[in-house]
C-alpha cells in the first residue's frame, strides 16, 4: 500500500504535513494525525470539508452535484472526505488553523552552526535543529519560520533559504537593520553554540508544480526563498519551464549569492536574471532604479507564473504592474517581508 506526503495548508499560513495511505481519505488520514478538519456529513453531499488540492494526483468517492459543481471539480476544488491521494499532494484549506488542530505549531531546539556576514547588510545564520526526540522539519519550498531571538522574548518570520530535502542545517538570509532584536542579535551576539528556537513552517508562498515559464522578483533577502525554490527544482527534475529572475538591492555592495545562481543555469535550471541597484556605486556597470522599473510587456507574454518576495513597497509596485497589465491573480504568488 502506497503512503505519500499530504501537506496541509490553512488560511492563516500555517502547515502541518501528514502521510496518507492511499486507501484513507484524507478525512481519516488527517484524524489519525490528530487534526480534525471540518466536516458534516462525511458523505460527500455537504461541502463543510472542501479544500483546493493545488498540487498532486487524487481520486474522489462520489459527490453531490450540489456539494461539488463540475466547474469546481475541474478547478481542482475537493470534498476531502471523499478524496484519496495517488501521490503527494499540498491541499489548502479556506479556515485557521487552530479551527482542525488542537497542538500548537510545531518547534525544533536548534544550535547555531554559523553566522556570515554575506553582504554589506546581510548575514546568513545557518541553525541545526536537534531531532533526536522530533521529527525533522518538514516544510514546501518558499515557507516560512518564526525564530526565537536569542536573550529576549521576541520572534520573527525568517524564509528558508535552504531547500526541504536539506534540513539537516537550515539557512536564514537576514538583513541587518541599525537597530532591532534580530538585527542586533546576529550582529553583535550570535555565535555557533547558541540555541535558538524554530517554530512553523508557515505560508502560502510556495512553489507551485511549474506548468508555464516563470518570472520572480527578489528584493534584497526576498532571494532567500528563491534559492530554496531553486534547489527544490534540481532535486525533483522541475526544471522544464524557463525562469526569469529579477533581483534589486539598494546598492550594489547589498548584493550577494551571485555566483549561486550561475551555478543553478549550469546546473540544469533555465535561468536568465536581470538585476537592479537603486544607488549605483562607483564602477557599477548594470541597472540603476527600482527592480520593478526591469518589469516589462516581453515579461509576461503568454503567461507566467509570477513569485514575489521583499519589501512591502517592492511588491505593491510589482502587484500594481501585473493587475495593470491583466495578469490572473491566481498566478502570482507573494510575501511581504512585513516588520514584526
Ligand atoms: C513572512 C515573513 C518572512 C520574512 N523573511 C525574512 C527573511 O528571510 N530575511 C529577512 O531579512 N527578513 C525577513 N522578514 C522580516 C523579519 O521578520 C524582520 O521583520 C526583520 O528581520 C527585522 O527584524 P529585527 O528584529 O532586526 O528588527 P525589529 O526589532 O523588528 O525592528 C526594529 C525597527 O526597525 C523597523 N524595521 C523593520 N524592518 C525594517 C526594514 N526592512 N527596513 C527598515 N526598518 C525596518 C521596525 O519597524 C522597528 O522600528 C520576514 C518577514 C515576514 C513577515
Ligand atoms: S463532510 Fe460533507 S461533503 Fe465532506
Amino acid at each position: 500500500m502506497s503512503k505519500f506526503n499530504v501537506t496541509l495548508v490553512f488560511e492563516d499560513g500555517r502547515s502541518e504535513s501528514i502521510l496518507a495511505d492511499e486507501n484513507d481519505t484524507i478525512y481519516m488520514a488527517c484524524l489519525r494525525n490528530k487534526i480534525r478538519i471540518l466536516t458534516d456529513c462525511l458523505e460527500g453531499a455537504c461541502a463543510t470539508c472542501k479544500g483546493h488540492c493545488v498540487e498532486g494526483e487524487y481520486d474522489m468517492d462520489d459527490v453531490s452535484d450540489e456539494a461539488l459543481s463540475a466547474e469546481e471539480a475541474a478547478q481542482r476544488e475537493v470534498l476531502t472526505c471523499q478524496m484519496h491521494v495517488r501521490s503527494d499532494c499540498v491541499i489548502e484549506f479556506p479556515y485557521e488553523a487552530k479551527l482542525a488542530i488542537k497542538a500548537e505549531p510545531r518547534s525544533w531546539n536548534c544550535k547555531v552552526t554559523a553566522v556570515e556576514k554575506i553582504s554589506s547588510t546581510v548575514q546568513r545564520l545557518d541553525i541545526a535543529p536537534e531531532v533526536s526526540n522530533a521529527e525533522p522539519p518538514v516544510f514546501l519550498p518558499g515557507q516560512y519560520v518564526h525564530l526565537a531571538v536569542p536573550g529576549t522574548d521576541e520572534t520573527r518570520s525568517y524564509s528558508f533559504a535552504n531547500p526541504p530535502h536539506e534540513t539537516g542545517t537550515c539557512s536564514f538570509f537576514i538583513k541587518v537593520l541599525e537597530q532591532g532584536a534580530m538585527s542586533d542579535y546576529v550582529r553583535d551576539r550570535a555565535q555557533p553554540g547558541d540555541e535558538i528556537q524554530m517554530t512553523g513552517p508557515f505560508g502560502h508562498f510556495y512553489l507551485r508544480n511549474p506548468e508555464r515559464p516563470i518570472l520572480m522578483v527578489a528584493g534584497g533577502t526576498g532571494i532567500a526563498p528563491m534559492l530554496s525554490m531553486f534547489d527544490h527544482m534540481i532535486e525533483t527534475g522541475m526544471i522544464s519551464q524557463p525562469v526569469h529572475l529579477l533581483v534589486g538591492a539598494n546598492d550594489s555592495a547589498e548584493l550577494f549569492h551571485l555566483d549561486v545562481l550561475e551555478d543553478y543555469k549550469s546546473k540544469g535550471i533555465p535561468l536568465t536574471t536581470e538585476i537592479a541597484v537603486v544607488e549605483g556605486n562607483e564602477g557599477w556597470v548594470g541597472e540603476t532604479g527600482h527592480v520593478t522599473a526591469l518589469l516589462r510587456d516581453e515579461l509576461i507574454a503568454g503567461g507566467v507564473d509570477v513569485y514575489l518576495c521583499g519589501p512591502p513597497p517592492m511588491i505593491e509596485a510589482a502587484e500594481s504592474w501585473l493587475s495593470d497589465k491583466g495578469v490572473d491573480d491566481k498566478l502570482v504568488h507573494a510575501e511581504k517581508f512585513l516588520p514584526s
